[in-house]
């Protein structure tokens, strides 16, 4: 499996800068000043993890409320306040969540904070090898892919080019079985701004995906509406509480699978 390489605290590291994004103290000096240098070039950065993590959490809300009990969120990130299982079991006490990261640090805190949760798992695996992920034994014994099931995939695609993005979401879609749901959420800006972000951004490459390219990622999925949007957009079930869009943003979609 490939991973995201030894722990490492004198070079930033992509959970580690969401954390602090976020909010959160799991975090070292290295990925602070990086933080903080992205924040100088780009302010709008920590409101946008903010805002996708929040989207995260009302889809999670949506495709629980439609009787989905299965969760797996690939790319989880370091614990932080709401987790996936948080909201999932907060509509079903019964939701199963399997929590994959490749980041060592990321499996180690879930597992010594999430993982004591009933119907929770924290397994290593890297997104570039899903099927790897889908075979893994603990995921398995954990998630029945013969139900339905929801794949999340949030702030994780922008660090594979599209075709490779698109080829990761396409193996996931092919296990899923009909009523399962795909959430998917990347970076997004205008062009100066995505590029002047993403060469600033020495924790990993950055492949900014347009709205085109994320839509070919749900394949032949339905789109819940609105569709492809902007993740302060996507409202499911609140759809009275629309914001403005802005041009740096994440970009969002929820597919289900007929
Ligand atoms: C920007 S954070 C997003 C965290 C969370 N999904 C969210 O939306 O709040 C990206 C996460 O993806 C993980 N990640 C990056 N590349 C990965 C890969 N190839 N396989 C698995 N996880 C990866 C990082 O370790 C990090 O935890």
């Amino acid at each position: 499996m490939r991973g995201a390489g030894p722990f490492d605290p004198t070079r930033p590291n992509i959970a580690r800068v969401w954390d602090y994004w976020l909010g959160g103290k799991d975090n070292y000096a290295v990925d602070r000043e990086l933080a903080e240098k992205l924040l100088a070039i780009h302010p709008a950065s920590a409101q946008m993890a903010r805002e996708n993590r929040a989207f995260l959490q009302r889809a999670v809300r949506y495709v629980a409320a439609r009787g989905v009990g299965q969760f797996i969120d690939v790319g989880a990130g370091l614990p932080t306040a709401l987790n996936t299982h948080d909201v999932a079991q907060d509509v079903n006490p019964d939701a199963r969540v399997a929590y994959v990261d490749n980041d060592p640090v990321v499996i180690a805190h879930g597992r010594s904070l999430l993982a004591r949760s009933p119907g929770v798992v924290v397994v290593p695996g890297d997104v570039r090898d899903p099927r790897s992920i889908l075979s893994d034994a603990a995921l398995t014994e954990h998630v029945d892919l013969a139900e339905p099931t929801c794949v999340i995939l949030s702030a994780i695609l922008h660090f594979s080019e599209a075709a490779t993005a698109r080829d990761i979401a396409s193996v996931f879609i092919e296990a899923m079985s009909p009523g399962s749901y795909l959430i998917i959420s990347v970076g997004s800006g205008a062009p100066r701004e995505g590029n002047r972000f993403a060469s600033a951004y020495t924790a990993a490459r950055i492949h900014i995906h347009s709205r085109d390219e994320l839509s070919t990622f749900f394949g032949d999925l339905d789109l819940v509406p609105p569709g492809v949007a902007a993740v302060r957009c996507w409202r499911g079930d609140d759809p009275a509480d629309v914001r403005a869009p802005r041009s740096a943003t994440f970009l969002c979609g929820v597919g289900r699978k007929r």
